[in-house]
Order: C-alpha cells, then sequence, then structure tokens
C-alpha cells in the first residue's frame, strides 16, 4: 500500500494502471474509518483492479461552530484499516495543497443543497461538491464509492457528476449499522454512555415507519413524521433537527409516499453528537 500527501504523486503512482486499462475505483473518506468506510472499500476492491481511499478532514464542509478542530483523527488506525482491506493507495493531503493561498473556486449544487442538513449546516454541501470535485479531478477514478447513511450528499454527488459530465459511475453502498441499529458514525464516539443507550431509537423509529407503511398502509407524511418524533422523544430524547419525508429524485417534501422515491431522513443532537439516519421507500 502506496501512502501519498501530493498531487503529482496520486497522478504518477495512477498513471501505468489507467495506461493498461484498469478499473480505478475510490473511496473519499475524512478518516476515523470504521466497519463503513470498510464496506465501501470492499464493494470498491470487488468491483476495481486499483483501489484508492482519499483521507482528507475538509474544512470547507464544516461550520464555523461546527466540530472540525475536534474532528477525530486516527492516521494509524486508518492505514491499519486500510492496508487490512486491500487499498492500493492512500492520498491524504494537507489542507494546504487542497486550498492554497489565493483559492477563490466553489461548486454548489443547487436546490439539492438546501433542504434537510443544509437547513442547518449552511455551506456545508458546497463545501463537500467542491472537495470531492476536486479530489475526482486529482484521482480520475472510473467508479467512487459513497454511503447511504449520508443520503443527501450521495444524491447531490450523482447529480453533480451527471450535471458536470464526469465519467465516473457513483456507487451507493447500504449503511453500516452496530448489532443494535445505530447506524456507525465516525461522529458516534462523542456519544456518552447513556446517550449512546438511548441512540438506537432513531433507527427503531425509522423502522416503525416503514412497517406502518408496509403492514398498516399508512401513507400519509404528517402521520408518519408526527409518529418518528414521538418514538424519538419518549425513547431517545435530546433535541430534533429535522424529521423529514421527501422524494428521493428531488428532496422535495410529500404529502403521501411514493412507493420507490421515498427518502425518511432525519437529524436529531444527542448527547454531544449530531446524529443522523434515514430509510428509503
Ligand atoms: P466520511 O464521513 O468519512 O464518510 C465517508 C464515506 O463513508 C461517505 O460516503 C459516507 O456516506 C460513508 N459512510 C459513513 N458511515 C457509513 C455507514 N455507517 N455505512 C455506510 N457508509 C458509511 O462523507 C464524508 O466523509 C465527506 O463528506 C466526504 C465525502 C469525504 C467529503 O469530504
Amino acid at each position: 500500500m502506496q501512502i501519498v500527501s501530493d498531487i503529482v504523486s496520486v497522478r504518477a503512482a495512477l498513471s501505468p494502471h489507467r495506461k493498461q486499462g484498469q478499473r480505478i475505483g475510490f473511496v473519499p473518506t475524512m478518516g476515523a474509518l470504521h466497519e463503513g468506510h470498510a464496506a465501501l472499500i470492499r464493494r470498491a476492491r470487488t468491483d476495481c483492479n486499483v483501489v484508492v481511499v482519499s483521507i482528507f478532514v475538509n474544512p470547507t464542509q464544516f461550520g464555523p461552530h461546527e466540530d472540525f478542530e475536534r474532528y477525530p483523527r486516527t492516521w494509524e488506525a486508518d492505514c491499519a484499516l486500510c492496508k487490512r482491506e486491500g487499498v492500493d493507495l492512500v492520498f491524504s493531503p494537507p489542507a494546504a495543497v487542497m486550498y492554497p493561498e489565493g483559492y477563490a473556486t466553489y461548486v454548489t449544487v443547487e436546490r439539492l443543497s438546501e433542504p434537510l442538513c443544509g437547513r442547518s449546516r449552511p455551506g456545508h454541501f458546497r463545501g463537500v461538491a467542491t472537495v470531492v470535485l476536486k479530489l475526482f479531478n486529482i484521482v480520475a477514478p472510473d467508479a467512487a464509492y459513497f454511503g447511504w447513511k449520508d443520503a443527501q450528499q450521495l444524491i447531490l454527488i450523482r447529480r453533480m457528476t451527471e450535471d458536470l459530465n464526469l465519467p465516473i459511475e457513483i456507487v451507493g453502498v447500504e449503511t453500516v449499522r452496530e448489532a443494535d441499529g445505530l447506524a456507525l458514525s465516525s461522529r458516534n464516539r462523542y456519544l456518552d454512555a447513556e446517550s449512546r443507550r438511548r441512540a438506537p431509537a432513531l433507527y427503531e423509529a425509522l423502522r416503525l415507519a416503514r412497517q406502518a407503511f408496509e403492514q398498516d398502509g399508512v401513507a400519509d407524511c404528517a402521520v408518519l413524521t408526527r409518529r418518528i418524533c414521538d418514538h424519538i422523544d419518549q425513547h431517545a430524547g435530546g433535541r430534533i433537527d429535522y424529521v423529514e419525508i421527501v422524494s428521493l429524485d428531488q428532496l422535495q417534501p410529500l404529502t403521501s409516499i411514493q412507493k420507490g422515491n421515498t427518502l425518511i431522513a432525519l437529524a436529531v443532537h444527542l448527547g454531544g453528537a449530531r446524529l443522523i439516519d434515514n430509510i428509503r421507500l
């Protein structure tokens, strides 16, 4: 496994593979790697000849009062996980390589960046789209792997890729969860013991909504949203940022479930962490 921190070295490492027509798979991350990231890497490993992982805590996607400074940085363990999963190349640039003095260009994916997490994290998806496009230009992969855990991010990156005619296949990978249902996240380590105990109630609430729709035919989004919020209030506590039922393609609010085109997404502040989760119907 090769580890590089500058752009020239990424291109030099990949150019012989590209010349041989090998398929290059790319998994962008911010490090603090866990089994969710490992699932993306494994998928890339299965689909591609060469697997590249980037590890970069991207400052432009954090708001001024967010956790950029305290975001977990676990370099040694990240490298060990990458090695174990058969990664070929790790790209871990310092901020000055990605955003040198005088940097001025940003990407906005209109509409898709506004609802859900976009409302409480203004500028977040502008930072995400910008860094992902830059990483795409540096790595020039054939395929890139993103988790459904961050559904809005995946949908927005798909849109950007199509809109800007990037010849990259965007692959979505299902959310990896703890045995009790909590979606794996680098931010779960912010949870104190009591909040960790309550956190599985978020996914429980989503599952109850799925059950209400599939088994009892409840399709009214206002009713389902209320039930999800009530379950969270009763079993998780914390402060709900949002619970929303939107279309998968446009992320626009729905009044009634559209089977095959529905995303139920939520964000909840719980014991020092802001947790997100979602299901698709
Ligand atoms: P990060 O939070 O490190 O996540 C990297 C990738 O891992 C994302 O595609 C995310 O959806 C996926 N992932 C995280 N937890 C997961 C889980 N439990 N199951 C499946 N996949 C999971 O997302 C980012 O970094 C950044 O915004 C990035 C795209 C790297 C741009 O900076």
